[in-house]
C-alpha cells in the first residue's frame, strides 16, 4: 500500500477534502487581495513621485477609502461563512454503524483500544491505527496527564486530548493508503517524536488484521525465542508492557502482543528493524531522550534472545 506524504493538501478523506477546499479558498482570496493592495501601493508611489499628476480631491479620496473598507468587510464575512460552513460539514457525523476506537495520549506515544460491545472482542495496540476504507471511525480521545492533539493531516483536522475530559471526533478514509499522523500540541520533551501511522485498508484486509490482533501472542518455538519470552515475562519488560497470553501484563507502556506486525518503534520515531530495535532496547534514552522507558541492562546474549522473541510477535 502506498505511503502518502503527510499533507493537509493531499486529502484522502471526507473531512480533509473539506478542509483542503477551505484552505484553497482562503489562499486564492488572500492572494488576490495581496496583489490588489501591492498594485495600489505601487500606483500611489508612482503618482506621489510625479509632480504633474493631478491631486485627488477629498471627496474622491473618501469614496475610495469607503469602498475599500466595504470590500474588506464583504471578503471577511465571506471567509467567515466559508469557515463556519466547513466546520459544520466536518462535524456532522454520518449514521452508518461506526467503528469506535479509544485513543489515549501518553508521554510520548499513543495507546489505541478497539472498543466493542462484547468485552472479549476488544483489543489494544499502540502507535499504529488500522481502519477500513469507507467506514466512519469514531475516535474517543483522552489523556491521563497533559494535553496532546491528534492530527492526521490527510484525513482530518486536529482534535485535542484533554485530561479529565472525553473528546470525540470522527473520520473516514476514502482512499487506501498509509498516512502519517502526529501530536500537534506541545506536550513535553519528546512531543516532536510522538508520531503514529494510520493504515487505511480495504474492508476485507482490515477484517483479517482485526481478527489477528484479537489473538493472543503466538507461541514461540525455537529455544532462543523461548528464552527470550522468559526474560520478557520475568525481567523488567513485564513491569510496563503487556504481551497477551503471557505473564507480562504491565499497563504503562505500549501493548506488545503483535509488536512485530507494526512498522515503527518508539511512536513512529524509527523503523521496526532488528538494528533499530536492538539499539532502542539497549539504550532507549539515546534514540528518544527523556522518554519513560529505562535502560534494561540486558547483557548481549539476553538482548539477542529478547529480540528473537519480539520478532515472533506477529
Ligand atoms: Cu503529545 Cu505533543
Amino acid at each position: 500500500m502506498p505511503a502518502r506524504i503527510q499533507s493537509a493538501l493531499d486529502a484522502a478523506g471526507v473531512q480533509a477534502a473539506q478542509i483542503e477546499w477551505l484552505w484553497w479558498v482562503m489562499f486564492w482570496v488572500t492572494a488576490a487581495v495581496f496583489v490588489v493592495v501591492v498594485a495600489a501601493l505601487l500606483l500611489a508611489v508612482r503618482r506621489g513621485r510625479s509632480t504633474d499628476a493631478p491631486r485627488p480631491d477629498d471627496r474622491s479620496l473618501l469614496r475610495a477609502v469607503a469602498s475599500a473598507v466595504a470590500v474588506t468587510i464583504v471578503i471577511l464575512f465571506g471567509l467567515l461563512y466559508a469557515s463556519a460552513a466547513t466546520g459544520r460539514a466536518i462535524g456532522s457525523r454520518p449514521d452508518d454503524k461506526p467503528l469506535v476506537i479509544q485513543i489515549t495520549g501518553q508521554q510520548w506515544w499513543w495507546s489505541i483500544e478497539y472498543l466493542d460491545e462484547a468485552p472479549s472482542q476488544r483489543f489494544t495496540t499502540a502507535n499504529e491505527l488500522h481502519i477500513p476504507v469507507g467506514r466512519p471511525i469514531v475516535l474517543n480521545l483522552r489523556s491521563p496527564d497533559v494535553i496532546h492533539s491528534f492530527w492526521v493531516p490527510n484525513l482530518h483536522g486536529k482534535m485535542d486530548l484533554i485530561p479529565g475530559r472525553l473528546n470525540t471526533s470522527w473520520l473516514r478514509a476514502d482512499t487506501p493508503g498509509i498516512y502519517r499522523g502526529q501530536c500537534a500540541e506541545f506536550c513535553g520533551m519528546q512531543h516532536a517524536h510522538m508520531g503514529f501511522v494510520v493504515v487505511a485498508e480495504p474492508p476485507d484486509a482490515y477484517q483479517r488484521w482485526e481478527t489477528a490482533q484479537r489473538q493472543n501472542a503466538p507461541e514461540p518455538t525455537a529455544p532462543q525465542q523461548l528464552r527470550g519470552r522468559g526474560i520478557v515475562e520475568r525481567g523488567p519488560c513485564a513491569l510496563c508492557h503487556t504481551v497477551r497470553g503471557t505473564q507480562a501484563g504491565g499497563r504503562t507502556a505500549p501493548d506488545l502482543t503483535h509488536f512485530a506486525s507494526r512498522s515503527t518503534i518508539a511512536a513512529a520515531t524509527a523503523p521496526n528493524t532488528p538494528g533499530y530495535l536492538a539499539g532502542w532496547i539497549a539504550n532507549p534514552q539515546h534514540l528518544k531522550p527523556g522518554n519513560r522507558m529505562p535502560a534494561t541492562g540486558l547483557n548481549a546474549e539476553d538482548l539477542q534472545a529478547v529480540l528473537a522473541y519480539l520478532e515472533t510477535l506477529r
